[in-house]
């Protein structure tokens, strides 16, 4: 059983947090090392992956710690080159923690395939002749791929639109549904979108112009939803900006008082002023777009973060998700914020969610086949759980520094040692340059030059 606590984790050396981790996860040291070791993709195995490589790249891989998903406990490995954004996503997990964790729940994993029909002289006509062919084209897709549906997934419905208007008219459009149970699905809803043109054509008398999935996979939505316990929410800010990690071990201190002080002197916050400021932080973004893109960057930070480690499409998820969340004509955020008839605050997020464990990138990258084992993920459902839970957390860290103590002071702490080391600290200078930068509240390259010149 995996223990996703672990105290002063940030305080360990890489090595000591290895050990930790494979402690916390019950795995050998040897099984976690792609974790920790950078650049274990080859370049021969990259190779297979794209074309015309040179190299590889690396980014920091950081573990998110205390998720509690469905009552079970699970080490969260995220990739990003962002400061605040594993330290954050950490702290709310621990407060959510307070209310039993998150609840995550997955509709069946079914994509969207698309065909084009153009050129239909009787489009009524041409949606009749599909509809009655139906089961006989559901059919056609089941026998392209006959170990997915031995698995259990397997062409689910055609649904067709009629597109009246467009820039060259009238326009018929054929939905495939197909559930592709643990993989991402684009290359089995590609393919058996590709071999049905051939019959759709002869069915409408039309030709299929483009075949290839959707990524807005409103079909495989993944939903979760905490509960925050509004005591646990109240917190103070120390006066000065020191560098201890941003929210990960923070303590969270009884309210003091009915008042609360905000500014560089630090601050003191109770539960309730924290749980309704994020809930006027959430409404402004559920009304502007301008403001609703920020707050999903936001939770984008959380979910991209966990589908890079275990070599998903970030792209495909990143544009399913701005697609919902412009469903209804107007982009909107994709989380909600509220409180319940105790008063605790509640937050939800719904979005689609295509992520694969089998195939791709997922199956020849060694540090997601690790991050796959670290999370003790089974199944793709899973995984989209333990997504939507992390970005749900982060949303939270975010809204609580903006409604309360702002967000550059956490994130300052950490930009700052980014600073030193592009000034040319390293070893020990760079904690040094970096404190003292925060102490003066100046985090500039110039200034980090001066300090480590000595003046
Ligand atoms: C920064 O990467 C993300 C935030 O801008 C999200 C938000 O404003 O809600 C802090």
């Amino acid at each position: 059983m995996t223990n996703s606590r672990i105290a002063g984790f940030y305080k360990l050396s890489l090595d000591e947090r290895l050990d930790s981790l494979a402690k916390a996860s019950e795995m050998d040291v040897e099984e976690l090392a792609p974790l920790l070791t950078s650049g274990l993709l080859a370049a021969q195995e990259a190779e297979k992956m794209v074309e015309n490589v040179v190299a590889t790249h690396n980014l920091p891989l950081g573990i998110g710690l205390n998720f509690k998903i469905n009552g079970v406990d699970r080490l969260v490995p995220m990739v990003i080159e962002e400061p605040s954004v594993v330290a954050g996503a950490s702290f709310m997990a621990k407060l959510a923690r307070k209310g039993g964790g998150f609840f995550a729940t997955t509709s069946a994993p079914e994509m969207i395939g698309q065909m084009q029909v153009l050129d239909v002289a009787d489009i009524h006509a041409a949606k009749m002749a599909i509809y009655e062919e139906r089961d006989s084209l559901l059919a056609e897709v089941d026998g392209i791929d006959p170990i997915l549906k031995k698995l259990g997934g397997g062409a689910r419905d055609i649904e067709l639109r009629v597109i009246e208007s467009s820039p060259i008219g009238e326009f018929l459009v054929v939905h495939l549904t197909y559930d592709v149970r643990d993989a991402m699905g684009a290359n089995a809803v590609n393919t058996a979108c590709e071999k049905l043109a051939p019959r759709i054509e002869a069915l409408t008398g039309g030709r299929v112009h483009l075949k290839i999935l959707s990524n807005l996979s409103d079909r495989r939505m993944a939903r979760v939803r905490c509960v925050i316990p509004v005591e646990v929410l109240a917190f103070e800010t120390a006066p000065s900006l020191g560098l201890s990690p941003v929210g990960g071990e923070k303590q969270v201190l009884p309210p003091q008082g009915e008042g609360f002080r905000k500014g560089a002197e630090g601050g003191s916050f109770s539960g309730e002023q924290v749980r309704d400021g994020i809930i006027e932080a959430y409404a402004f973004a559920a009304v502007d777009p301008y403001r609703a893109a920020t707050h999903n960057k936001g939770i984008m930070n959380g979910v991209d973060a966990v589908v890079i480690a275990t070599g998903n499409d970030w792209r495909a998820i990143e544009a399913g998700a701005h697609a919902y969340a412009a469903r209804d004509g107007k982009y909107t955020s994709l989380s909600t914020w509220g409180k319940d008839v105790d008063g605790n605050l509640v937050g939800t997020l719904e979005m689609p969610m295509a992520v694969g464990i089998v195939g791709g990138a997922t199956k020849v990258h060694p540090t997601a086949q690790a991050a796959l084992k670290l999370m003790g993920v089974k199944t793709a459902s899973e995984l989209a759980e333990i997504i939507v839970a992390v970005g749900l957390a982060q949303n939270m860290a975010a809204l609580r520094a903006l409604a309360t103590e702002g967000i550059q002071r956490g994130h300052m702490s950490l930009h700052a040692r980014q600073v030193a080391i592009a000034a040319g600290a390293s070893g020990e200078m760079v904690e040094k340059v970096a404190a003292q930068m925060v102490t003066e509240g100046v985090v500039r390259v110039d200034r980090a030059e001066k300090i480590l010149g000595g003046r």
